[in-house]
């Protein structure tokens, strides 16, 4: 393979309101990842394309798009992988489209602060002033340590399907992160977050699709997440 295509689809706001796509050729070289390509169109073919990237190594969680119709991170997803000519790159789904490739993540974000996704304690003059370590056993880590590898690209939250047919749903990774706290033996928020989830916009309105969990590049499974919240819902 010499070159590869990218089809992109674009929207540029100041020129009306429609997406429309746009190829450009781009010289394939080994080890050439899908955001490579995009930044190699941005400095030689397309400089007003807009695309969001920090660490080009799966941490940051800015590159989330979809690649040929699938929830990836362009820094994570190789060229040659692909194994096809022609890439079709998208904006994630579920986002207000802000242009091109970049979207508005600030709901997922505003949801996850309605679900108090961080350590609650009562105790405040120790935190303030702390005089011990909150210790923790390797059993009571295991309960939440897959949850924690989360790096909030939204991808998960782009597949949902539920999210695309009823946005006031929190969607996979909001609820993920509730129960990460929720499992933590170190947490005194979980009776607060259950009653916040035990509605028609929480756990009950999954279909349990399973699509966040299959899309998730750190193998994180919301999916599973939000069973055991329903479980926790219940036994509570
Ligand atoms: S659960 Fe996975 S797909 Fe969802 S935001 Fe976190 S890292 Fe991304
Ligand atoms: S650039 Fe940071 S996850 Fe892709």
């Amino acid at each position: 393979m010499q070159k590869v295509v990218f089809r992109v689809k674009r929207y540029i706001p100041e020129r009306g309101p429609k997406s429309y796509y746009e190829e450009f050729e781009v010289p394939f070289r080994r080890g050439m990842t899908v955001l490579d390509g995009l930044i190699y169109i941005k400095e030689n073919l397309e400089n007003t394309l807009s695309i969001r990237y920090s660490c080009r190594m799966a941490i940051c969680g800015s590159c989330g798009m979809r690649i040929n119709g699938i929830e990836m991170l362009a820094c994570n997803t190789q060229v040659a992988e692909l194994g096809v000519p022609i890439i079709t790159v998208e904006p994630m789904r579920n986002f207000p489209l802000l242009k091109d490739l970049v979207v508005n993540m600030d709901e997922m974000f505003i949801k996850q602060r309605r679900l108090k996704t961080w350590l609650v304690r009562r105790d405040t003059e120790e935190q303030d002033n702390p005089t011990s370590q909150y210790l923790q056993s390797d059993e009571e880590l295991v309960r939440y340590l897959q949850f924690s590898y989360c790096i909030q690209c939204g991808l998960c939250y782009s597949a949902c399907p539920v999210v695309a047919t009823f946005p006031k749903f929190y969607g996979p990774q909001p609820l993920m992160k509730s129960y990460r706290y929720i499992a933590d033996s170190r947490d005194e928020g979980g009776r607060e977050r259950l009653g916040l989830v035990d509605t028609s916009e929480g756990v009950w309105r999954c279909h349990f699709a399973g699509s966040c969990s299959k899309v998730c590049p750190k193998g994180v499974d919301p999916a599973l997440a939000i069973q055991l919240l329903r479980r926790r819902v219940l036994t509570s």
